[in-house]
């Protein structure tokens, strides 16, 4: 099963770093990349195998940017904020989304429905201020036209 596959791939990590309990960091990488975020389940299963307190294990999970708890949102929403687009608005289209949604940067609505990032350049400045919407880009964006696009999804 997917799940079968993605613990087969944690234990390789952790039998590759001889299962020291320094080898977390590099098996929570794993854990991210095989979950898309850190699942509680294989959280338990990586300190048990490693030896390691849960509790140290949510320490360092916690600490590095790079983790996320929970699940992505069904929808994304990536807000560039490179120079292109922030000189034409883009910190006020970040701000009217963050204010709608309750929710920051890197942060994903209590429903589970949106994620919200910010990227330093998309590769679409042309069209700044840009954003990623799902797997679309879209440019010339105004708060008001990205609060319409993102509602149509939450609704
Ligand atoms: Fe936003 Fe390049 S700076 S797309």
């Amino acid at each position: 099963s997917a799940d079968e596959k993605r613990r087969r791939m944690i234990i390789g990590t952790m039998r590759k770093n001889g299962y020291a309990p320094d080898a977390l960091i590099e098996t929570l990488h794993t854990v991210q990349n095989v979950y898309g975020y850190l699942d509680t389940d294989a959280l338990r299963f990586v300190a048990r195998e490693l030896h390691v307190p849960t509790s140290q294990v949510y320490g360092v999970a916690t600490f590095y940017h790079a983790f996320t708890l929970k699940p992505e949102g069904r929808h994304r929403c990536v807000l560039c904020q490179g120079t292109a687009c922030y000189i034409k608005g883009g910190q006020a289209i970040l701000n009217a989304v963050t204010k709608t949604y309750h929710i920051a940067p890197g942060e994903t609505t209590e429903d589970g429905e949106l994620s919200l990032l910010t990227a330093r350049c998309l590769g679409a400045c042309s069209m700044a201020p840009a954003a990623i919407m799902d797997e679309n880009v879209v440019g010339y964006l105004t708060p008001e036209r990205t609060l319409s696009a993102l509602d149509g999804w939450t609704k």
